[in-house]
């Protein structure tokens, strides 16, 4: 990570890190290894960081109100379990700071039809029946852009899927300053970084690993318990073949540079190291120390998310207690951007 990010016209911004993660279902390796692990290290790092749960963004396609409670509480035990301390990182929930749907709809007017228009997620998820689709699934990315740029946030972590709409970020912050004549929104930096940006599916290794695959085996969920995550792994598709003798032998054999890719990033090691050290294994050996690892470094997440689903009550308060330091960044910027943008009342 840079040190600072960079304005239009090159003006600093003090590092400050912002991501997202949609309470809308089980969470798994995939946003373990992509996001939160990430972010816990990012945190300990010393780097300013805001993490929200976007239900607001889950709202996009229908959620059960009662389920959405649940995936939201869970979605911060995930966090907390994961490494994220909420005292030293704001841990909320994005509908509890009205300052993220303020500033999307400035970014409405800033947005062009056509750039969202080429979002591959809203083409993937609103599919052949876009004329269904919610007006807000279709304007989710500047909602997304609001979460970001209302905290002058300079690096989003995310995972590969992201990108696209991170450079709707850039474009939109780019053409506020441009349209204003100010160096007001910096154009924040995706970090998309490690060897798990992209954990693909157990089941099939050109599709990546997601909550909305129907085959539960597909995934390692943060909730598996030790004998589950084992079996899941022991159950991964292979091919015949051992494992390579190095990394470059892992090129066209997606479902096994899945499992070499889960292991290094679980360990902590590259591609290469991890390559030195099982190239030639067959998966007969490979898979149980896999499944060790992945035991060893989930399980007690997992027990850890359990307790902390004990005592909802508590979560609350810490979503409200991080809700209350959020919005005092975000009330002031806010108010600046209304300001430039001439609306009357809003000046300091
Ligand atoms: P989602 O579950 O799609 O809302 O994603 C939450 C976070 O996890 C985002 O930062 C994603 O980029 C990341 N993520 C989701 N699925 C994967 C995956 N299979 N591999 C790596 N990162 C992922
Ligand atoms: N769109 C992200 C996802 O589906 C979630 C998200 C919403 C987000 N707002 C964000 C991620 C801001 C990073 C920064 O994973």
């Amino acid at each position: 990570m840079t040190e600072a990010g960079t304005g239009a016209g090159g003006a600093k911004f003090a590092p400050r890190v912002f991501s997202g993660i949609q309470p809308s279902g089980d969470l798994h390796l995939g946003n373990y290894l992509g996001a939160l692990k990430r972010f816990a290290e990012t945190q300990d790092a010393g780097v300013e960081s805001i993490y929200c749960m976007v239900d607001l963004h889950a709202i996009t396609v229908w959620q059960d109100p009662a389920e959405l409670r649940h995936a939201t509480r869970e979605l911060a035990a995930g966090f907390i379990a994961s490494g994220l301390d909420p005292d030293k990182s704001i841990l909320f929930n994005q509908s509890q700071v009205a300052e993220h749907t303020q500033m999307a709809w400035v970014f409405n007017c800033v947005a062009r039809m056509g750039w969202m228009k080429r979002m591959t997620q809203f083409k993937d998820k609103a599919g052949k029946n876009a004329e269904q689709a919610s007006l807000g699934l279709f304007g989710y990315p500047a909602l997304m852009a609001a979460d970001i740029l209302v905290y002058h946030a300079t690096h989003v972590p995310v995972g590969e899927d992201q990108k696209q709409h991170l450079e709707l970020t850039q474009e939109i912050a780019r053409k506020f300053n441009h349209d204003y004549g100010v160096e007001f929104f910096p154009v924040t930096e995706p970090v998309i970084e490690g060897t798990a940006t992209r954990v693909m599916n157990l089941r099939d290794g050109t599709k990546k690993m997601s909550k909305s695959d129907p085959s539960d085996m597909s995934r390692i969920n943060l909730t598996d318990d030790a004998d589950t995550i084992a079996k899941k792994i022991r159950k991964a598709k292979t091919d015949p073949e051992p494992l390579p003798l190095d990394a470059d032998g892992l090129a066209e054999r997606p479902e096994a540079r899945n499992l070499v890719n889960i292991y290094a990033a679980l360990a902590d090691m590259s591609l290469d190291q991890v390559m030195a050290e099982a190239g030639g294994q067959s998966f007969s050996v490979f898979k149980p120390r896999l499944a060790d690892l992945a035991v060893d470094r989930i399980a007690p997440i997992s027990a850890e998310m359990g307790r902390l689903m004990e005592d909802p009550d508590e979560i609350d308060r810490t979503l409200s207690a991080g809700a209350a330091r959020a919005r005092a960044i975000a009330a002031p910027i806010l108010r600046r951007t209304y300001d430039i943008l001439g609306m009357v009342g809003a000046g300091a």
